[in-house]
């Protein structure tokens, strides 16, 4: 056993020896290395251990020299190394370029939104994904046989069907009621869930806006304006607005918004499917049931609220025909926008 003890005090001495310049270096080699060095000597020990231990002290002598040869060339290459000066670097060579990234177009337009609306008075909201079916439909009026509850819309989370992915923004009109007092101006961008199926133009997620202002005087006149304003601002001032009646079960009177087609100037193209117009939001005032259930009085307080998807307006502002490449990541889709 006392090769073994020999080994491991070489081991030491190997790990503890500075190496510094070539001197060193070469005394290093000498030592341990060269055929009178320690390494030769110990292999030549090594013939005379009994076989029952040369398994184990094979071993240790093994690592000894990996580490000796190991330590060695890497303080060859670094004595060796030619010291860099701060002359020799030639501070006239262009610098390596960064490659920038690009905000995702869903978020340049959600970007302008909020600022269009902040600069009006408006507070933006959040509520969560993961709704329950009650601020997603019950308090919204939805009645308890009504289609959209169906499974063809919906992604429910369980078997009773009081988890879901939330199928609009809507659900937040409900939570700020609840928790604030009028007067109310938000707006709350978010995520939403349907289940359809995959194509150009429909998919089972996507980015909405929803509006919502509640106040002792608040009128469809005064939506009406916020939506010219809005439509003004986002698009421009020669875009017109127009509404149609509509229904949804939490606003009485509804209506839906168009905007004359940008892409050919109301004159008729695929996008505007040959009418001139395109459909950009669900708007209405706040049915009473729906302040009364948020513990509003109807009598005191009117409120008008409004909806639309980020998709379909970054389709009308950039002219993306298929609603799929805004989530497929390809960088040569998303390098190509501008903030606006
Ligand atoms: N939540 C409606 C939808 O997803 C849009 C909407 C919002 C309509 C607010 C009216 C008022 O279609």
């Amino acid at each position: 056993m006392s090769l073994h003890r020999s080994i491991a005090e070489a081991r030491e001495r190997v790990s503890a020896a500075q190496i510094n310049d070539a001197a060193s270096l070469e005394n290093f080699r000498l030592e341990f290395l060269s055929r009178k060095g320690l390494l030769t000597r110990l292999f030549e020990e090594f013939k005379s251990v009994p076989s029952s231990e040369k398994a184990l002290v094979g071993k240790a002598l093994n690592d000894l020299k990996k580490a000796a040869e190991e330590k060695f060339k890497a303080a060859q290459a670094s004595v060796a190394a030619p010291r860099a000066t701060p002359q020799a670097s030639d501070w006239t060579l262009p610098g390596d370029a960064y490659v920038l990234g690009s905000r995702h177009p869903v978020s340049i337009v959600e970007r302008k939104v909020v600022d269009i609306f902040s600069r009006i008075g408006f507070r933006v909201e959040e509520g969560p994904e993961i709704e329950t079916d009650y601020y997603n439909f019950t308090a919204l009026n939805f009645e308890d046989d009504h289609p959209a509850r169906e499974m063809q819309d919906t992604f429910f989370l369980d078997a009773k069907k009081e988890y879901l992915l939330r199928t609009h923004t809507s659900p937040v009109q409900v939570r700020v009621m609840k928790s604030q007092k009028p007067p109310i101006r938000m707006i709350a961008p978010g995520r939403v869930y349907r289940n359809e199926t995959v194509t150009a133009r429909s998919h089972c997620y996507f980015q909405q806006v929803e509006g919502l202002v509640v106040d002792e005087r608040a009128s469809f006149a005064d939506l009406r304006q916020t939506l010219n304003y809005f439509v003004a601002a986002m698009f421009g001032p020669k875009v017109k607005v127009r509404l149609r009646p509509s229904y949804f079960p939490f606003t009485e009177i509804s209506a839906e918004a168009d905007i004359s087609c940008l892409l050919c100037d109301g004159r008729g193209c695929p996008v505007c499917k040959h009418t001139g117009w395109v459909e950009i939001m669900g708007c209405g005032m706040v049915d009473p049931a729906v302040l009364t259930h948020c513990g509003l009085d109807p009598e005191r307080y009117q409120g008008y609220a409004f909806g639309f998807g980020i998709e379909r307006m970054a389709l009308v502002l950039y002219r993306i025909p298929d609603i799929r490449l805004y989530s497929q990541n390809d960088v040569r889709f998303l390098s190509r926008f501008q903030t606006l």
